[in-house]
């Protein structure tokens, strides 16, 4: 349990997704509930295909679930909109537009400022992901990770209240997303929102999260939450990978997941479907 008030209230959701003709219906998630603090950086880890992604949708309000119930800040979820930014693992950017025409995209459906402090608010986010001197460079012109760190600033210029990130990092060379995550968490301490990021990394787990959660094999349960902010508590850098307690926590959270994906393994056997 986190120690700031919950902001996010997710409450017994099970999702099933219906059949067709050439699939049955499949049950994704089993009565998973869970309190998330204000400010509070959360990782969902999992087997490939045991629903990450979908409760991660729920919660954005792209998706609804079949049962149970998700409240935002207070109020009850019931579709996407600027209060819930997402960035995905596929660069959502438009090339033709530059960095910084990119980063304004994300003001343009603001009432709440008016178009001086839209421009201000994209300058601030262009500087807090470093790339103030590539802001009249086009998107298609830069490197992957800066595409990245394009959406996380747009996404952040939207003003929203969570950050839902769904293997942001995963296309990146392992030098890159070492650098992003670093700078991921600078970002979260500067911002203080709440982010939920899903991952089936273990190290970036352990790394990013104030607390995961591990999920089963489907139908998702949570197997276990681990409170990492308890056992690694501080400022994180690149050290803290070397240290005694991460090494013991990324073994203890590898092994939960192997049985996972263990068990994940024997559910989807390879059926020819796209994933
Ligand atoms: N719209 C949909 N209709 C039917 N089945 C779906 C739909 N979306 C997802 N699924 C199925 O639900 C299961 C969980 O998918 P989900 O994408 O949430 O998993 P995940 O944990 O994010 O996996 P990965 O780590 O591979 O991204 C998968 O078997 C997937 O095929
Ligand atoms: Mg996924």
């Amino acid at each position: 349990m986190s120690d700031t008030a919950p902001f996010v209230r997710v409450s017994g959701v099970s999702k099933i997704f219906d059949g067709d003709r050439a699939h049955g219906s499949i049950h994704v998630i089993d009565n998973v509930s869970m309190d998330i603090g204000t400010g509070e950086f959360v990782v969902y880890l999992g087997p490939s295909g045991c629903g990450k992604t979908t409760l991660m949708r729920i919660v954005g309000g792209l998706e609804t679930a079949t049962d149970g119930i998700v409240d935002l800040a207070g109020e009850r979820v019931t579709g996407p909109d600027r209060h819930k930014g997402m960035v995905f693992q596929a660069y959502t950017s438009f090339p033709w537009l530059t960095v910084y025409e990119n980063i304004l995209f994300g003001t343009k459906y603001r009432t709440d400022i008016n178009d001086t402090e839209k421009a201000e608010v994209s300058r601030h986010y262009l500087d807090l992901v470093g790339l103030g001197e590539f802001s009249e460079f086009f998107v298609n012109r830069i490197s992957g990770g800066m595409r990245q760190r394009v959406a996380i600033a747009r996404t952040l210029a939207a003003g929203p209240d969570i950050l839902l990130m769904d293997e942001p990092f995963g296309a990146l060379d392992a030098q890159t997303r070492e650098f992003l995550q670093v700078q991921l968490l600078e970002i979260s301490r500067i911002e203080k929102k709440a982010v939920i990021f899903v991952t089936h990394d273990v190290e970036e787990a352990v790394f990013l999260a104030d607390r995961i959660f591990i999920f089963s094999a489907r139908p998702a349960t949570i197997v276990e939450e681990v409170p990492v902010k308890d056992t690694i508590p501080g400022r994180r850098t690149l050290e803290t990978k070397e240290t005694e307690e991460f090494f013991h926590l990324r073994n203890h959270v590898r092994n939960v997941m192997l049985a996972q994906t263990k068990a994940m393994e024997m559910i989807d056997v390879p059926t020819g479907d796209a994933e």
